[in-house]
């Protein structure tokens, strides 16, 4: 990181890297640990050892952060580390903290060292927390290219327990778009809460999914649904999340720019384009974890 840091004089960061997926975190929480805790902490200290010189250590006395912005260190996290919801209610940027799988306890530790060098050293920080994100290129072990694949294979669709939690969808430009802002435009030391206004129950999210899968694929409707398979509940797996985005929308202007419906089925075009990939990235190791977990 020195190196890069000197070979590049970097000036920002924008720190998106991480262990991201729940399943993986419950097998191996160490791996967790070590990437997102102890790698957010490693980019820190790089941070403020090569801006040092450029850094005020002192806070100033009504406590405020300096607003010229030498640099940036801005951390992208999750809506994961506020927990569960119950039936009523949004996240908002001060809800307090209460993570419950190894993932997000390791999002909200990584969170709380941005902070925290914010404070400490001043290092000018932005951090922002999302909901779920679907489209081009994720990984299959998350559920929607996951069930895509499956579809397309004609193979099972786990849904963990009676798939009556709900997480709110987001596409993956709209929130490259929403960091892009609060990159150039977010106020200094703050957080930002961004999400799709778009809540959905597992199962009614897996249904939509089948019957436009069929249709795309020419299959009778209602085929696909039939490979829904009910399996064992994930450990600890939260029952709902739902993020309000007022302040981003208020503050900055952001609003998503795809309904869910076109950005549902952009993604679904993009995976049956590129059918050689999805086979290619497919693992043995998701097999082999999620056996672990789900087959016992
Ligand atoms: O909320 C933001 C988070 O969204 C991100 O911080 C995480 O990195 C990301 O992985 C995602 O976490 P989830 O656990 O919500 O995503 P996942 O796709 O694993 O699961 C979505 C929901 O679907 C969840 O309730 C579990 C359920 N599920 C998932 C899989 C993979 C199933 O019922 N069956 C499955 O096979």
């Amino acid at each position: 990181m020195n190196d890069i840091f000197t070979k590049y004089a970097i000036t920002d960061v924008i720190h998106l890297a991480a262990e991201s997926h729940v399943d993986r975190s419950i097998v191996s929480p160490l791996d967790f640990v070590y990437t997102n805790v102890i790698g957010t902490v490693n980019l820190l200290n790089t941070a403020k050892e090569y801006w040092k010189d450029d850094l005020s250590y002192e806070k100033a006395h009504d406590g405020s952060w300096d607003t010229q912005r030498d640099h940036l260190f801005y951390h992208v996290s999750t809506d994961e580390v506020y927990g569960s919801l119950g039936k009523e209610g949004l996240f908002t940027e001060t809800t307090p903290y209460y993570p419950n799988s190894p993932y997000s306890a390791s999002k909200a530790a990584s969170d709380h060292f941005v902070r925290a060098f914010g404070e400490t050293y001043h290092l000018p920080i932005v951090v922002s927390n999302c909901s779920n994100n679907y489209g081009p290129n994720q990984f299959p072990e998350k559920l929607i290219p996951l069930f895509i694949h499956n579809i397309i294979n004609k193979k099972a669709l786990p849904v963990y327990g009676d798939g009556h939690y709900s997480r709110d969808w987001l596409y993956v430009i709209d929130h490259a778009r929403a960091i892009d802002l609060i990159f150039h435009e977010g106020r200094k030391g703050d957080t930002y809460n961004i999400g799709g206004f778009n809540e959905w129950t597992n199962i009614d999210l897996v249904k939509l999914l089948c019957a436009q899968m069929d249709e795309k694929l020419g299959r009778s409707n209602g085929e696909s649904e039939q490979l829904i398979t009910y399996v064992k509940d994930r450990p600890g797996h939260d029952r709902r999340y739902a993020i309000d985005a007022t302040k981003l929308e208020k503050e900055l202007g952001w609003s998503p720019s795809v309904t869910f419906e076109q950005g549902l089925a952009a993604t679904i075009n993009w995976y049956l384009q590129n059918t050689a990939w999805l086979e290619n990235v497919t693992s043995e190791f998701y097999q082999q974890y999620y056996n672990e977990i789900y087959n016992n």
